[in-house]
């Protein structure tokens, strides 16, 4: 694989006080080395160099148990600067290894490497990590997992073997021209060729059969499945012919188990899913298919691999195909994602916020933006853009964690973001006297450490077809208490939130025309971004920062900074 697991024991010892119970983990060191580099891959008939960790499409996965820490040593020997992210990784305290370029830090220019402190606290199950600049991380990414932490175990039986299943996305193009190309000219940025099972299109597409990943089962047998969305636009139905499937986890957290033959999966989340092996000796299609509910023009593809039963028999000329709901099926999104309910049991308690102090309320908008002498391409001669309360996101040329802790005060970036949208109206209704145009700016939203925050998200019909959108939060898990169609109503959608066993997440997603209500404690200092994780959408500006100010102690105040951190240019 090319990993460097060091993964030494240090002999760090961590103490736990569970009802007065005293437990002893040992909490292990892990260290990695991930050289970016350009490597050659041949999908769909074509050859193409493109940005790889270690050489491997995807990438490596890293792996280590609930409350270690992990340091990965990022060598770039490409040919332009990135960052990495642990996407779902709070990091207590430490922001300065959160990744987001510009946001948190400055790219690790070619030629340099950087090593980042990857701190796990309660997360348990599957996250990943991807590159954090442009669209690199349509070829940067990777599955991270996490283990029960020594002495614990499962909440479910142990299945019999694990399996990472990443879903990605493939395109023909350099990936890095092709964005650069679609923001010179404000256009929007081409489809993707192929999605792809572990790297590999499946069956359903060109020159990809002999390649298609396998996945060999023996019968009788529980596996668990540790399923990625690394596609970079689209939701995902995910499904395997004739096998049920039981989600146990989403977003490195612990569900009540629910049986399904699909699972709904956006953009920036994980779900764990186990399935045993109790069909004929055959072979069977696990494949995934995109969801948009815009219902606009779309990859209208599906990715494929093969689950192969172990044994003596002949093997169907075809295997069997799942059956998934259409690509626009908006009820059946819907039906899977509304069963989603925290475990929420004594060994994996909850603490859902109750008395909240700081409101929000984001408008999420697609938008244009005007285009010197009307020459974009967006149909109308204006730029494509995209906006939460009617501001479109500028990245800033220093990142904002290092403005901020410095106190610069050079214009990187603004604390005024509202806590409200500009202006009400039917944001889902009829909008054709509102304007698609929005402002644009580099704001952040400034909350107190310890604050109790409720934020409503509400998409809007603005721009010529509303979808859905993963919403995505740097440095916490949070609560979605309550989700809907239409406009939020604060005094009657209230009573129907879920205050009980409400999934805990770092990836939402807010429905089509329709709100989210999400809450958490405001108990991790440091400079968190919040976008959409359609990369489409964060490009054009479906992004803002939440700075979580210290507290009066040293242990509710950031860490200092590394010794290194790379320069910005
Ligand atoms: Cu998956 Cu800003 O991240
Ligand atoms: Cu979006």
């Amino acid at each position: 694989m090319g990993t460097k697991n060091v993964g030494f024991i240090l002999g760090l010892i961590g103490f736990l006080f569970l009802d007065g119970l005293l437990l002893c983990m040992a909490l292990q060191v892990h260290h990695y080395d991930f050289v970016l580099q350009e490597a050659n891959f041949t999908r769909l008939c074509s050859t193409k160099s493109m940005l790889t960790v270690n050489g491997s499409f995807p990438g490596p996965t890293i792996q280590a148990r609930r409350g270690d820490t992990m340091y990965v040593n990022v060598i770039n020997q490409g040919r332009y600067g990135v960052t990495i992210h642990w996407h779902g990784v709070k990091q207590p305290r430490n922001p300065w290894s959160d990744g987001p370029e510009n946001i948190t830090q400055c790219p690790i220019a070619a030629g340099t490497n950087f090593t980042y402190e990857v701190i796990l606290s309660d997360e348990e199950g599957t996250l990943w990590w991807h590159a954090h600049s442009d669209w690199t991380r349509a070829t940067v990414h990777g599955a991270i997992i996490i283990l029960p932490a020594a002495g614990t175990t499962y909440p479910f039986s142990t299945p019999y073997k694990e399996q990472t299943i990443i879903l990605g996305s493939w395109f023909k193009a350099d990936v890095m021209a092709m964005i650069q190309n679609a923001i010179a000219t404000g256009s929007t940025p081409s489809n993707s060729d192929a999605f792809t099972i572990n790297g590999q299109p499946g069956d359903l597409y060109e020159c990809s059969n002999d390649t298609t990943y396998r996945l060999p089962v023996e019968s009788g047998k529980t596996y668990l499945l540790r399923i990625v969305n690394a596609v970079m636009n689209e939701e995902q139905f995910f499904g395997i012919a004739n096998h049920n499937l039981t989600v146990v986890a989403q977003d490195a957290a612990y569900i009540k188990p629910i049986n399904t033959s699909y699972i709904m999966i956006t953009p920036g989340q994980t779900m764990d899913v186990l399935f045993t092996a109790n069909q004929n000796l055959s072979h069977y299609y696990m494949a995934s298919t995109p969801y948009v509910d815009s219902g606009i023009l779309f990859p209208n593809t599906t990715t494929t691999a093969i689950v192969e039963y172990e044994g003596n028999y002949s093997a169907p000329s075809s295997p069997f195909f799942p059956s998934l709901p259409s690509n626009t099926d908006i009820t059946s999104a819907l039906n899977f994602t509304n069963q989603i309910k925290s475990l929420a049991s004594n060994e994996h308690p909850i603490n859902v916020p109750k008395n909240i102090s700081t409101r929000i309320y984001i408008t999420v908008s697609l938008n244009l933006l005007l285009c010197a002498n009307g020459s974009c391409d967006s149909g109308t001669g204006d730029r494509q853009a995209a906006s939460l309360n009617n501001i479109s996101f500028a990245t800033p040329q220093i990142d904002i964690l290092q403005a901020y802790y410095r106190n610069l005060t050079n214009g990187t970036f603004d604390r005024d973001f509202p806590s409200e949208p500009p202006f009400f109206f039917n944001f889902t209704g009829d909008v054709s006297n509102v304007g698609a145009f929005t402002a644009q700016g580099t704001k952040a939203r400034m909350i107190n450490y310890g604050e109790v925050v409720e934020i409503v998200l509400q998409g809007t019909n603005i721009g010529n077809a509303p979808s859905s959108h993963p919403i995505h939060l740097h440095g916490f898990s949070f609560y979605l208490v309550g989700t809907g169609s239409g406009n939020f109503n604060n005094v009657t959608d209230p009573l129907s939130y879920n205050l009980v066993d409400p999934p805990v997440v770092n990836t939402i997603n807010l429905p089509r025309s329709g709100w989210a209500a999400i809450r958490f404690s405001a108990d991790n200092p440091g400079v968190w971004f919040m976008h959409c994780h359609f990369e489409r959408h964060s490009t054009w500006g479906m992004d803002t920062v939440f700075i979580v100010q210290n507290g009066r102690y040293q242990n509710q105040s950031m860490l200092p900074p590394p010794a290194y951190m790379p320069p910005c240019y």
